[in-house]
C-alpha cells in the first residue's frame, strides 16, 4: 500500500509554548487512521497544519511524495485535501442540497460563470449539479431532507451534511476533527457505518481526530496517539487498548 499523507518533523509553537514536537505519521492508502490523545494534546493543531490553516515553525507535509507544505488552503483542496471542523460548520439559512451545491460550486466556477453569463443555453449544468448534489445527500442518507432548512436538521444529520459537502470536493483524504461530538449513540454509529463506507466505496482515505473511544476502535485500521505535542504510540486498535503507556496517558484503567 502506498503512503496517501506523510506528516514528516513538524513543530509548532505557540507564544513560547512548544504544542506539537516533532511529529511523524504516515496515512497509508485507503485506511482510517485515527489520531486521539488528551484535550490539548495538539490534534486540532496537527489538522490545521495539514490542511493549511495553521503554518508549522519547521517540518514538511507530502501528499503521494508531493511536498504541500507551502501551497495554501484552495491549492490543498485542489490536490485533494478536504476537512470538517471540530464546531458544526453548515451554511444556516441554506437547504440541506443548497449546502452541498456551494461545495459543487467552489469546486467549478467556470461552469457557474458560464451558466450566468450565457443564461438559459447552459441551465443544464445546474440541473447536472444538483442531480451529483443529490447522489452525496443519498451516500450519507439525508436525500429525504433535500428542501429542508439546514437549521432543522439534528446535529447528528447536520454533522453529516458537512461531511457530505466535504466528499462533494472529491478529495482524496478526508480530516475529520471530532465528527461524533455532540451526537447521540445512534447518530454516532451511523457516522461509523458512514465512515466506513466512505472510505470502502468511495476509496477515500480518513484521518479521523476523535474522543468516542468505541467509534474509534470500530472503524480505525490504525490509531496514533499523541501527548503533550509528542507521537507516543501507534498501532491498531487491539494493541493500542492494551498499550499501558496509552492507558495511563489517555484511556485510563477502566476502558
Ligand atoms: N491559536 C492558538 N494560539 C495559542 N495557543 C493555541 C492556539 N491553538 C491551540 N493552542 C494551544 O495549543 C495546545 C493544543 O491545542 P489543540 O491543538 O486544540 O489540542 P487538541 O485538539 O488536542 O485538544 C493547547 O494548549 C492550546 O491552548
Ligand atoms: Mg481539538
Amino acid at each position: 500500500m502506498a503512503t496517501l499523507l506523510e506528516v514528516k518533523g513538524i513543530y509548532k509553537s505557540f507564544g513560547g509554548h512548544e504544542v506539537l514536537k516533532d511529529v511523524n505519521l504516515k496515512i497509508e492508502e485507503l485506511t482510517i487512521h485515527a489520531l486521539i490523545g488528551p484535550n490539548g494534546a495538539g490534534k486540532t493543531t496537527l489538522l490545521n497544519i495539514i490542511n493549511g490553516i495553521e503554518r508549522a515553525d519547521r517540518g514538511n507535509i507530502y501528499l503521494l511524495n508531493m511536498d504541500i507544505t507551502n501551497y495554501t488552503v484552495e491549492a490543498r483542496v485542489r490536490v485533494g485535501l478536504a476537512r470538517t471542523f471540530q464546531l458544526l460548520e453548515v451554511f444556516s439559512g441554506l437547504t440541506v442540497l443548497e449546502n452541498i451545491l456551494t461545495a459543487l460550486f467552489a469546486k467549478n466556477p467556470w461552469g457557474i460563470i458560464k451558466s450566468m453569463l450565457f443564461g438559459e443555453r447552459f441551465h443544464p449544468i445546474e440541473g447536472q449539479l444538483k442531480k451529483r448534489a443529490l447522489e452525496y445527500l443519498e451516500f450519507v442518507n439525508l436525500s429525504h431532507r433535500a428542501d429542508e432548512e439546514v437549521q432543522n436538521l439534528p446535529a447528528g444529520e447536520q454533522k453529516l451534511l458537512e461531511i457530505a459537502r466535504a466528499l462533494a470536493l472529491e478529495p482524496k483524504i478526508l480530516l475529520l476533527d471530532e465528527p461524533a461530538a455532540g451526537l447521540n449513540n445512534r447518530e454516532t454509529r451511523i457516522l461509523g457505518e458512514i465512515l466506513k463506507k466512505i472510505c470502502r466505496e468511495k476509496g477515500i482515505t480518513i484521518l479521523l481526530v476523535e474522543h468516542d473511544m468505541e467509534l474509534v476502535m470500530r472503524v480505525s485500521d490504525l490509531i496514533t496517539v499523541l501527548n503533550f505535542g509528542e507521537v507516543l504510540a501507534e498501532g491498531p486498535p487491539t494493541l493500542i487498548q492494551k498499550d499501558p503507556r496509552v492507558i495511563k496517558a489517555y484511556l485510563g484503567e477502566d476502558f
